[in-house]
């Protein structure tokens, strides 16, 4: 597509709202309070705010950045940077390929579970009712019954999904996001108020915010704290690359990036009071310790809340509130996530939108639908979502700050690496109100580097010691390396693929003011 006709946001209002709608997401709402009171409870803030601080923002204004600057999709983006990063691209192209198939899946239960909540429909065992009578879910293996309940939400997300990324970024996304913001932050404050005020939350907040200061010595901690602002954030899987190639050539990137990265972190505090509010009623309806009612991941929203929305009073109300929110969130990050592979793909073919939604977002549905709604669906999506968490995104992102940083080139003939960022720094300065320091060089090039090889260590380490916390079975284990590293090779694979004259180049737009330098010369 020529760089001339590329989409553009409407409104700076518009982009952001689209970008913090692809950032609040599942993550949030039942990620984040798991995460929190796993590791170490108020104590896990300090390492979640240096987390946001070292690498979540600046690795956020890098992206924005690197997608403006070049106005183009990941793949078509890093190939500009240098060649062999185009692979980089597709690499997080394919992760969002694989993310997005599971994450329609769980928004597709919430939307069930927002019906169910009116009736509480899962009786008495809502655990039973989850895994039994809703997913029919059997012993890991391969898909052998197909799951009507699930099927029929999961058609209608994507329908919705791609009728919205058809309209585009201006209509469609920006539009759709301009409406569910605002009824997210509706529905979400009238949760957390009734949270709040329900008897026992005092036990619930005093849980999630007692610090257990020891937990701050603990490795795993730290790596936590780094997964959960990746995933969060939305960074690593091209998202906000994506994004940040639709804006025009005056909007402000760093205090855009500011201003999304805090109100994700804010969302997500008051998500964490929201849940553990209501884990405190639930503690102390059943005169049990907060703890003993807190159960990490899907288990927290479909088992662990449909079990307090039977005791408490209003409980339908909450339930709609809650899966309702749950379904809101998801849905504006899931666009955000099919919007990587349909964008990657138009700028590599020239494909035109309509035909590119039809076939790549066409073909990520059936993907989801094929293998989701089946008795295998749960430990499926399980398994993925671990594997492509822990050594997709992290990691790519990982390779990403190596090859944009040329650590490896710096080490080979000694050229600046230090000056390797200035590029993009200049390029953020001259159009942002926040102006980039050596802080920001500081943190991507030495700090996120760094905190990332060790978290990629102590999960392998954790990962051939328990494996995967001792309930996998073989082939799932084998299954989840299988996609995280298939997710690898595929975007290899891909950018080896010629392409006769490479991406449409954007001759320096007006605000590359600063000369180009050696490093950048040689990159194109
Ligand atoms: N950032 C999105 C979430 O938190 C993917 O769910």
């Amino acid at each position: 597509m020529s760089q001339e006709h590329r989409e553009q946001w409407g409104s700076r209002t518009g982009f952001l709202l689209a970008a913090i709608g692809s950032a609040v997401g599942l993550g949030n709402i039942w990620r984040f309070p798991a995460e929190a009171y796993d590791n170490g409870g108020g104590a896990f803030l300090l390492p979640y705010l240096i987390a946001l601080l070292t690498a979540g923002l600046p690795l956020l204004i890098l992206e924005y950045t690197v997608g403006r600057k070049y106005r183009q999709s990941p793949p078509a983006a890093f190939r500009q940077i240098t060649r062999p990063a185009e692979a980089i691209g597709w690499w997080q192209v394919a992760i969002s390929f694989v993310i997005a198939t599971y994450y329609a899946t769980i928004v597709a239960w919430a939307v069930r579970y927002t019906g169910f909540s009116f009736d509480k429909d899962w009786g008495k065992d809502p655990d039973k009712f989850f895994s039994g009578d809703f997913l029919h879910a059997s012993d890991p293996g391969m898909p052998s019954s197909w799951v009507g309940g699930v099927f029929w939400p999961l058609l209608i997300v994507w329908a919705v999904v791609l009728v919205i990324l058809a309209l585009g970024v201006r209509r469609g996304i920006e539009r759709a996001n301009k409406i569910f913001m605002p009824l997210l932050l509706v529905f979400f404050l009238a949760l957390v108020i009734r949270a709040v005020t329900l008897d026992g939350a005092a036990e619930g907040l005093d849980a999630f915010f007692s610090p257990d200061w020891g937990a701050l010595g603990n490795g795993s901690v730290w790596v936590a704290a780094y997964g959960q602002i990746f995933f969060s954030l939305s960074i690593g899987f091209g998202i906000m690359v994506t994004y940040a190639s639709y804006l025009g050539r005056r909007a402000d990137l760093s205090n855009s990036a500011l201003v999304a990265g805090f109100a994700n972190s804010s969302f997500e505090i008051l998500a964490g009071i929201g849940v553990f509010s209501t884990l405190g009623f639930m503690a102390q309806a059943q005169g049990v310790a907060v703890d003993e009612v807190v159960n990490g991941g899907v288990g927290l929203a479909f088992v662990v809340f449909p079990a307090i929305i039977s005791e408490m009073p209003g409980g339908p109300f909450f339930g709609v509130l809650f899966f309702g929110s749950l379904t809101v969130a998801g849905l504006t990050s899931l666009i955000s996530i099919v919007q990587v592979v349909i964008s990657s793909v138009q700028d590599r073919t020239g494909m035109r939108r309509l035909p590119a939604v039809l076939v790549v977002g066409g073909i990520t549905a059936v993907v989801s639908l094929v293998i989701f709604p089946t008795d295998a669906g749960l430990s499926i999506l399980d398994a993925s979502d671990h594997f492509i968490n822990q050594y997709g995104i992290a990691m790519a992102a990982l390779v990403f700050l190596i090859v944009v940083t040329r650590l490896w080139m710096a080490a080979y003939n000694r050229v600046g690496w230090w000056r390797s960022l200035d590029p993009f720094q200049s390029h953020a300065n001259a159009s942002s109100a926040f102006r980039l320091g050596q802080w920001w060089k500081i943190c991507l090039a030495v700090i996120t580097p760094v905190v990332l090889g060790w978290m990629m260590v102590d999960s392998l380490r954790d990962e051939f010691d328990e494996n995967y916390s001792g309930y996998s079975t073989e082939f799932l284990f084998w299954s989840g390396w299988a996609v995280a590293a298939g997710a690898l090779l595929i975007g290899v694979v891909i950018s080896l693929i010629p392409w006769p004259g490479g991406p449409t180049r954007q001759s320096g737009t007006d605000l590359d003011t600063a000369e180009p330098t050696s490093l950048d010369k040689e990159a194109h």
